[in-house]
């Protein structure tokens, strides 16, 4: 039998959103506020979604420990109180949108959790914005 379990976390990341390759006026018409070329903060929440088999020993899909871990280790330590055009690898050539942040966090989890499980992120960038990635 199979089963979703979810673990919310929440960051907090500065950002810019810019298109090198547009004028000045159609980033700020495209980006608003997000295209500040002083950057400007978002309390992100994080769900991160992982569906799998019930173990028919432990009854688990996934440790929650070790989800809690993984999550903590590779994205948490990552991106909390980052600027994440600067400090983050990824994002060094990629727009920091809440859709490319989801992406680059199933990327990053994908490579930590078994291949038995499936894995979709769900990310607020506001309380009435949010992303999932990817579509299964
Ligand atoms: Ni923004």
């Amino acid at each position: 039998m199979r089963a979703t379990v979810s673990r919310k976390v929440y960051f907090n990341s500065s950002h810019r959103l810019h298109n090198s390759s547009w004028s000045d006026e159609k980033n700020i018409e495209i980006f608003g506020k997000c295209n500040n070329k002083y950057y400007h903060g978002h309390n992100y929440t994080l769900i991160v979604k992982v569906i799998g088999n019930i173990d028919s020993e432990s009854g688990f899909v996934i440790d929650m420990k070790l989800l809690k871990h993984i999550i903590t280790e590779y994205v948490i330590n990552r991106f909390d109180h980052k600027n994440l055009n600067i400090e983050v690898e990824e994002f060094k050539q990629l727009n920091p949108t809440m859709e490319n942040i989801a992406m680059v966090i199933w990327n990053i989890l994908r490579k930590e959790l078994d291949r038995d499980l499936d894995i979709i992120i769900k990310l607020h960038e506001t309380e009435n914005n949010c992303v999932e990635y990817p579509l299964l």
